[in-house]
């Protein structure tokens, strides 16, 4: 019997998690069986039946906890689904200064923005066959250090760095892994729940020039499948990609600290 096809997309109760879902639905319907949601919050998982046609199985789990990394992968071994599709999309972010981010919010960004991300990728590269596609949602945070976003953009760093040399290796495979780095999504959760910890002006003001999940969602899954190793979902971060290759990490952040106050 042939293994069920299937996707797995994390961050999916929301914002471009969410907009991957419609996105597969709309650009890749016939490539998996089921799509694996996976977030925290059940009630928004069981709700995105609405909105696709693929079957979905919702896995509600917070994914800093490493007994729900274990639990997908027996999961996984039960089942053994050949996965086509890897999306790790759930990620959180928080701005402000070393005294502003505590230490729990500092934690819990390197637990889901790092750990998570190689952890969900580790598990799922046994089902991955030729073909199968890897997307870690990184930023173009990733791309300079950045002072009132330094651990956020620390953490897109890594994930920049893991999922680029993670690329190679699969060369052998021919499982494809891509970067994703937008720049600012205005309609997620994102920057609300980044904003919390901002105090006293040490911060940012404005998001200006900020783009839609659903230009950055069509745009990286179609990067994706293309097999780019980077996707840079719009102008704003295509320009801070190649200015951060040339220009010095100094002067980036000086330019960052006018942009921020605008
Ligand atoms: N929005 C931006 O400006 C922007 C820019 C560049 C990159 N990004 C990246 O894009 C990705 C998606 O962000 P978004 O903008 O769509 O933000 P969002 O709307 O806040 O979505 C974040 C998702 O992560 C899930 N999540 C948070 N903590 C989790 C945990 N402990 N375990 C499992 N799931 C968890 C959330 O679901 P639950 O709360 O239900 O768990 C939610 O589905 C993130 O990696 C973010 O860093 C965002």
């Amino acid at each position: 019997m042939k293994n069920m096809k299937i996707a797995i997309v994390t961050g999916a109760s929301s914002g471009l998690g969410k907009e991957y879902i419609k996105e597969i639905n709309r650009k890749e319907k016939e490539s998996a069986d089921e799509i694996w949601v996976i977030a925290r919050r059940e009630d928004r998982l069981k709700e995105l039946k609405d909105i696709s046609e693929i079957k979905l199985r919702p896995l509600p789990m917070d994914l800093t906890d490493k007994e729900n990394i274990e639990h997908l992968r027996k999961l996984l071994e039960k089942e053994n689904p050949e996965i086509v599709l890897l999306i790790n999309a759930a990620g959180i972010g928080k701005i402000g200064n070393y005294e502003s981010v505590g230490l729990a919010d500092a934690d819990k960004m390197i637990e889901l923005n790092c750990r998570a991300a190689v952890d969900m990728t580790c598990i799922c590269l046994p089902y991955m066959q030729k073909g199968s596609r890897i997307m870690q949602i990184c930023s173009t945070a990733g791309f300079q250090p950045f002072q009132y976003l330094n651990i956020y953009a620390a953490t897109k760093a890594f994930l920049y760095r893991y999922s680029r040399a993670l690329r190679v290796e699969l060369f052998p495979r021919r499982i494809k892994v891509t970067a994703v780095c937008p720049y600012w999504i205005r309609d997620t959760e994102f920057i609300p729940v980044a904003k919390d910890t901002q105090k006293n002006g040490k911060g940012i003001r404005h998001f200006p020039l900020s783009s839609t999940v659903h230009a950055v969602a069509a745009h990286s899954l179609t990067d994706s499948r293309l097999g780019l190793a980077v996707s840079t979902p719009g102008i704003v971060c295509l320009i801070h990609r190649i200015a951060a290759k040339f220009i010095p990490s100094e002067v980036m952040m000086g330019i960052w600290a006018l942009l921020r106050r605008v």
